[in-house]
């Protein structure tokens, strides 16, 4: 048995990438991480080129990228959301499990799980639903293949004012749309996925019932 986990954050051993990470060693079972970035993976064409072969015609990573998926008994999508959608990286590496599907549903019965990173809070007003529009993207895929989506781990990230220098004084900081008129780099600080204690339960939680299911079946 084993499971196959793959962050889209290019951040270096960012949150999303730590709490995949944390999700797959709860499973118990072997696993491979794989980060996306330094991956090449074009979106899928739309060409309907893999439905005889389940290969795709794109002759880039996508393919190795896929031939894992299939090969794995469960898989852990983690991606951020840039613009509060899950990233391109994620989403194009869904999109290139595309031929995975015709006829015979390779991934269809695998447990599946996503983390979702975003930066602003949930119920935050006037402001889109990132980690739930990151989650559903995620989650979307894993249903319409037919897999058994276990859930989600949704962790609260860090928006890229923080770190970018000018988080203070920039007109357009994101800060202050998010935390309002007076939130400062010092007072929004910095969010470390491990000291959410409700999301790293979620991710051992769901991570041992994927690894519990895999050794039963
Ligand atoms: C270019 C860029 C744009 C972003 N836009 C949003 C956004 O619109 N909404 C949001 O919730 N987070 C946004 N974020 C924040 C990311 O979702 C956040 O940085 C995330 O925590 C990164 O996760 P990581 O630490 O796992 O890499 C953005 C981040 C970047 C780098």
């Amino acid at each position: 048995m084993k499971v196959l986990g793959v962050s889209g954050s290019p951040i270096k051993n960012s949150n999303t990438d730590r709490t995949v990470k944390a999700v797959l060693e709860a499973t118990g079972l072997e696993t491979e991480f794989i980060k996306l970035r330094g991956q090449s993976i074009e979106p899928c064409r739309a060409c309907l080129g893999c439905v005889d072969t389940n290969e795709c015609v794109i002759g880039d990573d996508g393919n190795r990228l896929a031939q894992k998926a299939k090969e794995a008994d469960g898989l852990v999508v983690g991606g951020y959301t840039p613009y509060s959608s899950i990233d391109a990286r994620s989403k194009s590496f869904l999109e290139r499990l595309y031929p995975l599907r015709h006829k015979h549903g390779f991934m269809s019965g695998k447990p599946g799980i996503a983390v979702a990173t975003c930066a602003i809070p949930r119920d935050c007003e006037g402001m889109p639903p990132a980690c739930d529009n990151g989650a559903n993207d995620i989650s979307f895929y894993m249903m319409e293949e037919g897999m058994n989506f276990l859930g989600v781990v949704k962790i609260q990230g860090n928006i890229p004012c923080i770190r970018c220098g000018y988080g203070d004084i920039c007109q357009s900081a994101g800060l202050k749309m998010i935390f309002g008129e007076n939130a400062t780099v010092d007072s929004v600080g910095v969010n470390t996925a491990e000291k959410q204690d409700h999301a790293m339960a979620e991710a051992l939680k769901l991570g041992k019932e994927m690894g519990e299911r895999l050794k039963k079946s």
